[in-house]
């Protein structure tokens, strides 16, 4: 086991929303609604998960996606933070069958993966917990899970548009994407994001990646608060 120096980060004092409330994770699996069944399965064909391979899910919340690469043949660790997110997601994996999951309480700072080197590392809506240097140190223990060629996936909250439009783009993404109470995020769940948690630049993110090994394939900015990267972990 390693042992850690005093002056690291302790990523088990959450930023942002209180995962380990029974009633959030519970309005948290209604609430996500870029994790449905059918989105996940989605991301696991085009990502090409299959029989036989090792995926690692960090950050997997209440897991959608570990169980759909599971139900496809994979092998999957799913890491969280969250002990409540893990008890939902592993109640629901027995539920619909997915056997092939080992659930780990850890997080992008301590999870350590013993077995062989994975395939693919996911990571969704996840990585703004951390600030920026600790991002960069997640990075690179992510490449070290991987098997050179590996494929790592991100995907979260982070801004492409010009730094000095901040307060209009931010303003934007709230009006367009709050919903009334009971129906989604609310413009609430958006604020305390944007004030307590570290979403950043996608150009800062993608000089992370480049500089922790990874060969960024594809790029996609959905709208200017929202990224999603394939890379390839370099040779
Ligand atoms: C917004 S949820 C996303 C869950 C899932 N990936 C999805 O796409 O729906 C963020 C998750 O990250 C977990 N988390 C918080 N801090 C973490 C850390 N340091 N390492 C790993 N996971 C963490 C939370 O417990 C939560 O389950």
């Amino acid at each position: 086991m390693t042992c850690f120096p005093r002056w690291y980060f302790d990523e088990w004092k959450m930023a942002g929303v209180d995962f380990e409330d029974t009633a959030q994770v519970a309005a948290f699996d209604r609430n996500q609604l870029s994790s449905t069944p059918e989105k996940e399965q989605a991301l696991v064909q085009r990502l090409g998960i299959s029989s036989g391979h090792t995926v690692i899910d960090l950050g997997a919340g209440t897991g959608t996606f570990a169980i759909q690469a599971a139900l496809n043949g994979a092998f999957v660790d799913a890491v969280d933070i969250s002990q409540n997110m893990l008890a939902y997601a592993r109640s629901k994996a027995q539920k619909l069958g997915a056997v092939n999951i080992k659930f780990h309480q850890a997080g992008f700072l301590t999870y350590e993966h013993n077995d062989n080197l994975a395939d693919f590392v996911i990571t969704k809506a996840a990585l703004h917990i951390l600030p920026d240097f600790w991002k960069m140190v997640a990075l690179m223990r992510i490449a070290a899970m991987l098997k050179p060629g590996g494929i790592f996936y991100l995907r979260d909250v982070i801004f492409s548009f010009p730094a000095h439009e901040y307060q209009t783009s931010i303003n934007n993404w709230i009006e367009d994407s709050a919903k009334p109470e009971g129906e989604g995020w609310t413009a609430k769940d958006f604020e305390m994001h944007v004030q307590e948690e570290y979403s950043t630049f996608a150009w800062i993110i993608e000089g992370m990646l480049t500089r922790a090994g990874f060969e960024i394939t594809e790029v996609s900015y959905p709208t200017p608060t929202f990224a999603e990267y394939l890379c390839v972990k370099k040779s």
